[in-house]
């Protein structure tokens, strides 16, 4: 391996393991990838790489300074891609003390290994270092229906457990830059969704739901907003963030594809109604059940997504139609996947999150 690594955090998860895979595919430059396995995390999602040199898998955790330390020092990646996060909303309300550990504590540990390395490091090698940290749009807290668009300098308000700390790691992301001057690049997207997504979050769960005949919970009034992005079109702005973005700065990455969750869970039911016609359930439609609502539920997420197209030239290939249908289509085609991720603990998160919710 004659090429200088990158350090992805959380490569094991929905976005980090599809980063890697896309990244391996247009990258000659090798991968150390830290991640502590939580229940989100599952190296099946890279089993194409298992004998590939390139991909070196480390389970351990952002908190561990030592071993970052060590990883740093070994291996002396030329950026760290921070994706390694507690990630769903509803758990951060049932739990949030995990959120604070890994999203704030971690990625303080993470920043202060990476600016001891950066500090060691000197020439081109200190001027090429960056530390890319993956943050969401909901760290802007909620949209009202004829609200502009996040921009990049839209005041921070989050609203929930998760969005907090995430909005925290930000800031320590944003003090590190302007105390320190390290590096650092931070990338706020909106809802991601396609191959790999672990079936908590509404897109995989409405596909896995209605393959197994069971109700499609629909939270409120189904009429709640996010800006859905295709994760492959993500996966290619970061690459983009990385190789271009100045140091300091900050990119909104949206889908271009604002829909209520009731029109993502119809678009879902009429693509398998189409696929997959012959499971006694027609039209897929009748499975769907509103109910009690997730307290706090942020209305409408939306990304202006301007800035990026406009300094690095991105913008999503995919629209949400195209992407939808992929996604399924990959479910429908995955389901010794599916089958792996929906047991055990799982089936734990469904009865605490579903059994006293009722219906609306
Ligand atoms: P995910 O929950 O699927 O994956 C998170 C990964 O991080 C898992 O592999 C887990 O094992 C690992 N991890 C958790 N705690 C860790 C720790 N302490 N040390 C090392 N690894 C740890 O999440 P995702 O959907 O892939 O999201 C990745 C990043 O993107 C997160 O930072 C999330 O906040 C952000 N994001 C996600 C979305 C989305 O729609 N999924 C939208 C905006 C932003
Ligand atoms: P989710 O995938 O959890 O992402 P986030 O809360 O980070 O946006 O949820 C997307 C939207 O779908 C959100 O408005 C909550 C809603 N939702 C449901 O209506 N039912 C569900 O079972 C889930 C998991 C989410």
């Amino acid at each position: 391996m004659s090429k200088k690594p990158i350090l992805v955090t959380g490569g094991a998860g929905f976005i980090g393991s599809n980063f890697i895979l896309d990244w391996i595919a247009n990258h000659d430059s090798p991968v150390i990838n830290l991640d502590k396995l939580t229940y989100a995390g599952n190296l099946r999602n890279l089993s194409s790489l298992k004998n590939d040199p390139r991909h070196t898998f480390v389970k351990g955790d952002i908190n561990d300074l030592a071993l970052v330390e060590k990883l740093l020092n070994h291996y002396k990646p030329y950026a760290i891609i921070n994706f390694a996060a507690e990630s769903h909303v509803d758990r951060s309300i049932h739990g949030p003390r995990d959120f604070i550990q890994t999203n704030i504590n971690g990625t303080f540990q993470l920043l202060s290994a990476a600016r001891a390395y950066w500090e060691g490091l000197d020439g081109e090698d200190k001027a090429a270092f960056r530390f890319l940290h993956i943050s969401t749009d909901e760290v802007y807290g909620s949209l009202g229906p004829n609200d502009p668009p996040f921009t990049e300098t839209t005041s921070y308000a989050p609203n929930s457990p998760y969005s907090a700390s995430k909005a925290a790691s930000d800031h320590l992301v944003r003090a590190f830059y302007h105390t320190y001057g390290l590096p650092t690049l931070t990338s706020n997207c909106s809802n991601n969704y396609g191959p790999y997504q672990f079936p908590e979050k509404l897109i995989p769960l409405i596909v896995l739901n209605a393959l197994n005949r069971k109700p499609l919970p629909v939270y409120g009034d189904g009429l709640n907003v996010r800006d859905w992005l295709y994760v492959g079109d993500h996966c290619n702005a970061l690459r983009l963030i990385l190789s271009k973005g100045k140091a300091g700065v900050v990119y909104n990455i949206g889908g271009c594809s604002e829909r209520t969750n009731i029109e993502v869970v119809r678009a879902i039911c009429a693509i398998l109604d189409e696929l997959k016609p012959s499971s006694g359930v027609t039209p897929y439609a009748s499975l769907i059940t509103f109910i009690k609502d997730r307290p706090g539920h942020d209305r409408r997420y939306a990304i202006d997504a301007r800035k990026i197209e406009r300094e690095l030239g991105w913008k999503p290939a995919e629209r949400f139609e195209t992407g939808i249908r992929k996604t399924v289509q990959w479910y429908l085609d995955n389901m010794e996947w599916v089958k792996n991720v929906a047991s055990g603990e799982y089936q734990k998160w469904l009865d605490i999150n579903y059994s006293d919710r009722g219906t609306s």
